[in-house]
């Protein structure tokens, strides 16, 4: 890694990388006629989702209501909290207040959790834009498509402004060869949720879905929007799950081998706290290394990384790039991003708030 004065563990993204992945994206989405609204929770990041909407992103999706301000506060317009947000305390207020200040859509699953966002934005001069969130195959959240009816029916009693459905094909992460039926999975439960509300609503609903590995594998009908997130920066799931190649892989934690202890190993200084501890069972290792693509990042502790298996012998001082496994989680744990375009560092980015709520 030609940047020596690197002050590591640190999130670094190269922003011509970067950039490709977004076009391709967005290129795709426009291309298959849907709207993207890109999952933000990766990033936590103003000036990357800046660089989504540029792209034609029609808004974002978040998780937390604190990323929803966060994203508010740095300009975005239109936002989804693609979540069965619970309302209640003073996230009442929270919520009252982006309903005002922006055009948000809110996720629900529940009778209870409806009441709840309909008592929060009570007295508001219009109503709130849910969308039903059903269970494609994630055994997640989200109600059984062919059931949605009462609720719907419920959201319309209570005054909220139902505007179609969202699923997560989350079980494409469960093993590499999933994506496809993952896929099928999400278009059949839409279809079916869309023939519930085609009935229930008087306007087209919007039928929204997503993943990295799925809107890589295919946009299709009935989707009108997709909300992929990890699409980004790519990370070692997405090298085995969607086939996103080495060379496509845009952010890495930069790490510094602090110790040498025996043959054929090194110690980094990105632990748990700077790669996180996300590994799906079918994963061996805790990252993939740039420099040294035979190895196995073998075990982490908070601070340590211990790398087994290495051809050439490292040096103590030497840099190296970890690819993380999930990078969502790894950059949730840094406060900045490192901006590099070839090999020279020429922005800092902030990451937004911990994922608290
Ligand atoms: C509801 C929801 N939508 C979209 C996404 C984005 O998916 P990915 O991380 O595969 O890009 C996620 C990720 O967990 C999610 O939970």
């Amino acid at each position: 890694m030609p940047i020596p004065e690197l002050d590591t563990p640190a999130l670094v993204v190269d922003v011509d990388r970067l950039e490709t992945n977004l076009a391709r994206m967005a290129g795709r989405a426009e291309a298959a006629g849907i709207d993207l609204t890109p999952h933000a929770k990766t990033h936590k990041c103003v000036p990357l989702a800046r660089r989504q909407l540029a792209h034609g992103a029609r808004g974002l999706t978040v998780a937390t209501l604190d990323e929803a301000e966060l994203f508010a506060d740095g300009g975005c317009d239109r936002l989804f909290i693609a979540y069965p947000c619970w309302a209640g305390g003073d996230r009442a207020a929270r919520l009252r207040a982006l309903h005002e200040r922006v055009e948000l859509r809110v996720g629900v699953d529940s009778v209870t959790g409806a009441d709840q966002l309909a008592a929060a934005i009570r007295g508001a001069d219009h109503p709130l834009t849910v969308l039903i969130e059903v269970d494609c195959g994630g055994r997640r959240s989200g109600v059984t498509p062919d059931r949605i009816r009462d609720l719907v029916t419920h959201c319309l009693r209570i005054g909220l402004d139902v505007a179609g459905a969202f699923c997560h094909p989350g079980h494409a992460y469960t093993s590499p060869g999933q994506v496809p039926g993952a896929a099928a999975d999400e278009r059949a439960a839409l279809t079916t949720a869309g023939a519930v509300l085609t009935w229930l609503l008087d306007r087209p609903p919007v039928l929204s879905g997503g993943s990295t590995p799925t809107a890589l594998d295919g946009l299709a009908h009935p989707l009108t929007e997709v909300r992929p997130g990890t699409y980004v920066f790519g990370d070692r799931q997405q090298m085995h799950l969607a086939a996103v190649p080495e060379d496509e892989i845009a952010l890495v934690v930069a790490a510094r081998v602090v110790s040498v202890p025996r043959a054929g190993e090194a110690v980094l200084d990105a632990g748990s706290k700077a790669l996180s501890s996300d590994r799906p069972a079918w994963l061996t290792g805790h990252g993939w290394i740039a420099e040294a693509p035979e190895a196995t990042v073998a075990a982490l502790t908070e601070e340590h990384a211990v790398v087994r298996g290495l051809r050439r012998p490292p040096a103590v001082g030497d840099l190296v790039r970890v690819v993380p496994n999930h990078v969502c989680t790894a950059v949730n744990l840094g406060r900045e991003i490192t901006v590099v375009s070839d090999g020279k560092i020429v922005d800092m980015w902030p990451v937004g708030p911990g994922a608290r709520r």
